[in-house]
């Protein structure tokens, strides 16, 4: 079957070097992707077969007139789709309303779904309807601001604003005080972040680790991926401004099987049966934030789960990690996704320790530089490079982003896996280069 996979970071390099392990795969495409996806060898083999090749299109995510031509030109039998920003503008339902596109499968929840993701206030208000754990909230608009004020008063600091709606993960602020968060408040709402902050969710600060959990659900019935945790500041020990991602590790051992089961009974059974009673289309993945909360709380207890956010689609750069770890074929998946039987399909984890440690550029996230050569990524040996932020430039691959590489690498445990990850990033190399070297560490 030909396969298009949506987006160009690293977590589609990695859905795509896993789809390509697929013998179902004849062909898959990449729109736009990066260096890395123009670039998985065709000659390694996956046991007794190769990887299946991949070819970059040139088509942005968004624009769904050329996605639909592209698709029917070239008898395309499947769409995953990475990033939100097309789940959230409707791909799913694009597709569902074209005759011609209405049987092929798109990996993906619906615009009613995606909403889940797109905005904070429906997702704040779809845990309430259904028992789940998550902070207690209130949302504001510009008319109701002094309600907000007031609202604000009653919190104990710090104080947690989100802008309701999408702003590439940088809507979210954490103020240390009273008058900071009423002056962020009224900012967000005057335009701050543009139609994202016309609203924005004020909810309780929850103390605790965080994690990642991933699952993918035709709807019904859904199987539970590797969870990971990411690392998000830029500087070591988590300082510093947040990023996309520094990089990633899975499994967390705090996220032992007594903790997953609760995640399992008090979160997903009750998402993804919330989502079925309220009639919401969704055949796709869902990533949930979590946190394991250290105190008690009204709706949890020191030491359980509670949802911080959820997400519409795989993580970054955890995907980095989970791809690693899953052993069953995640296209077979992907069809019981489509055809509704998943509960069929076989899931098999690896038990090893996965990591990545993500190559940055000097600056990120604030002002840098795109356009440096890279060199060395033919002398990693034994870890997976997967492609962030790259372009090809006459042949040469060069920086395109903030977020550049990615070093996935196995180990028998995280220890070892950090140690592979680490000596196999220092050989790849570009002007300002930089990477966190504590990854891991706090675990
Ligand atoms: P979000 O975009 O909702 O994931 O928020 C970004 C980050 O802000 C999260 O990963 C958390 O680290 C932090 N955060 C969000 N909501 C809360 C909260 N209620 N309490 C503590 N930290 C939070
Ligand atoms: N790693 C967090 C995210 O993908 O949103």
């Amino acid at each position: 079957m030909k396969l298009l996979l949506l987006g160009s970071g690293g977590r589609e390099h990695a859905l795509a070097w896993k789809i390509c392990q697929s013998e179902k795969i004849d062909k898959l495409f990449v729109a736009p992707g990066n260096a890395g996806t123009t670039d998985i060898p065709a000659n390694d083999r996956v046991g007794e077969h190769t990887f299946a090749p991949c070819e970059n299109v040139n088509i942005k995510v968004n624009d769904f007139d050329a996605i639909r031509d592209f698709v029917l030109a070239n008898a395309i039998d499947m769409v995953v789709v990475g990033p939100e920003d097309p789940l959230v503008n409707g791909v799913y339902d694009f597709f569902k309303a074209d005759q011609r596109l209405a049987s092929i499968p798109v990996i993906g929840p619906s615009k009613a779904g995606a909403v889940l993701e797109g905005s904070k206030e429906f997702a704040k208000g779809f845990m309430q309807r259904h028992d789940i754990p998550t902070a207690a909230y209130r949302a504001f608009s510009a008319d109701n601001l002094e309600e907000g004020y007031r609202f604000l008063e009653t919190l104990q600091p710090p104080y947690v604003l989100k802008a309701d709606g999408l702003c590439a993960g940088k809507g979210v602020l954490i103020v240390p005080t009273l008058e900071e968060a009423k002056k962020e408040l009224a900012q967000m709402l005057d335009g701050m972040f543009g139609q994202a902050s016309a609203k924005v969710v004020i909810e309780e600060f929850l103390s605790g680790i965080e994690c990642s959990v991933f699952v993918i659900t035709d709807g019904k019935n859904y199987k539970i991926l590797p969870e990971a945790k990411d690392y998000k500041r830029i500087g070591e020990h988590d300082t510093g401004l947040n990023t996309g991602g520094m990089g990633s590790v899975s499994p967390v051992p705090f996220a032992d099987d007594e903790f997953m089961k609760k995640v399992e009974d008090r979160i997903i059974r009750p998402t993804v049966e919330g989502l079925a009673a309220e009639g919401i289309d969704y055949k796709g993945f869902i990533f949930l934030g979590l946190i394991r909360v250290d105190r008690n709380y009204s709706c949890a207890k020191a030491g359980d789960p509670m949802v911080i956010e959820y997400n519409v689609r795989m993580g970054d750069p955890e995907t980095e990690t989970v791809m690693l770890r899953l052993k069953s074929d995640i296209v077979e998946l992907f069809e019981g996704v489509a055809e509704g039987n998943l509960a069929q399909k076989s899931l098999e984890i690896d038990p090893r320790s996965a990591v990545c440690v993500m190559l940055v550029s000097g600056g990120y996230p604030e002002k840098y530089d795109k356009g440096f050569p890279i060199s060395g990524i033919d002398q990693v040996d034994g870890s997976v490079v997967f492609h962030a932020g790259t372009a090809l430039k006459d042949g040469q691959v060069v920086t395109a982003g903030g977020r550049v590489i990615a070093v996935s690498s196995y180990g028998a445990d995280k220890a070892e896996a950090l140690q592979k990850s680490f000596t196999e990033a220092k050989k790849i190399n570009f002007e300002k280069r930089y990477f966190r070297s504590d990854i891991g560490a706090d675990l």
